[in-house]
């Protein structure tokens, strides 16, 4: 499996998904701005992964802070956590991560300390992510048939997680478990998640797939040639509504339509209890040129209005069941999430 983030000699070392699939280039970060650059730009996404990502860049920020007092020292790191915090506003992974970062520093006297434990902290939170999407991926699995075809959007796999993956996780174990499957990609515009990197993943596991345009899924749904659809979550409201790649709200009601089941596969620390539903997610609006380009090249006339939303939200009502490492969860999903969480 590919090291997606790595802490190497006090740089985060992070493979840049930007230049996927055509080329591995790894960036070296010495500075916990270039972090935040890095999740901005999305060399690093995935809502996981942004919050292990996030996670190192706090722990690289702390190193670097000099401070006389334990005081200064949480001043100075407030503002790293005020810069890798307002990079993507969607993924409630950043703001689990940096919430348990400051937890872990508040704990501690010893500024020397404080940088230690930011580090081990960081790692620790990494190897729980990717213990989480084992799990998660096991439960998916089951849900996954020997000989089913499944649609999934977006890219959610160990690129997305820094781990083994969400929904790509279940798909992935659900190969591992010897069942005979078939995916169905969706490009993903406007930046092309699926076509670049799910594709790439899947090749890479040996798992068969179709690459197919997002406008094509009601197609493919109407003619029954799917058996069900899992993607991902950004963020997953107390009701069980899903903000989740663009694209994801479509999928869902077309999916109801059809008599597809639809899940959703996410760790625990998607989960946002503090929204009572999706309305009150927030959502990240991109620069136009991602839609008036692809890869730089100019797909439409200069200067022309663009809306770019990264994410919709998916109303509960349309999800069969919600997969996360602490197990499946169907509707009622205002008692059910939280019951889950407080285990
Ligand atoms: O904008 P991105 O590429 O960061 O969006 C990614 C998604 O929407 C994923 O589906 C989601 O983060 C879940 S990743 C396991």
């Amino acid at each position: 499996m590919i090291k997606v983030i790595e802490w190497v000699s006090g740089k985060i070392r992070l493979l840049d998904q930007t230049r996927l699939p055509w080329e591995e280039v790894f960036l070296e970060l010495e500075d916990y701005r270039q972090v935040a650059s890095a999740i901005k730009e999305m060399r690093v996404r995935g809502a996981p992964a942004i919050g292990i990502a996030a996670a190192y860049g706090m722990a690289l920020g702390a190193q670097g802070i000099e401070a006389a007092s334990k005081e200064e020292f949480m001043s100075k790191l407030g503002t790293v956590s005020q810069a890798l915090s307002a990079t993507r506003p969607t993924a409630a992974n950043l703001f689990w991560a940096l919430e348990r970062m400051k937890q872990t520093a508040e704990a501690i006297e010893d500024v020397a300390q404080i940088k230690a434990a930011l580090l081990k902290k960081a790692q620790k939170l990494e190897v729980e992510n990717e213990e989480a999407d084992r799990k998660l991926s096991k439960y998916g699995a089951e849900l996954i048939k020997d000989g089913f075809t499944i649609l999934t959007h977006c890219n959610t796999g160990a690129l997305a997680t820094a781990g083994y993956g969400t929904a790509l996780g279940a798909i992935k174990a659900a190969k591992e478990e010897g069942k005979k499957i078939h995916v169905f990609v969706t490009e993903t515009r406007p930046l092309l998640q699926g076509a670049r990197l799910t594709t790439w993943e899947l090749a890479g596991e040996g798992i068969p797939f179709t690459l197919i345009t997002d406008a094509m899924v009601g197609h493919f749904l109407s003619q029954g040639r799917i058996d069900c659809v899992i993607v991902g979550a950004d963020r997953i409201a107390a009701n069980g509504d899903v903000a989740n790649k663009i694209g994801t709200y479509n999928l869902a009601v077309l999916a109801m339509e059809n008599g597809v089941p639809f899940y959703v596969a996410a760790p625990s620390s998607s989960i946002d209890l503090s929204l009572p539903s999706g309305d009150e997610i927030p959502i990240e609006e991109r620069s136009p040129e991602e839609v008036t380009r692809i890869e730089g090249i100019p797909i439409a006339p200069v200067g022309v209005e663009v809306a770019n939303p990264a994410f919709d939200i998916t109303p509960h009502i349309y999800i069969t069941a919600i997969i996360t490492e602490k197990g499946v969860v169907r509707e009622p999903y205002e008692v059910r999430l939280r019951k889950i969480l407080s285990l």
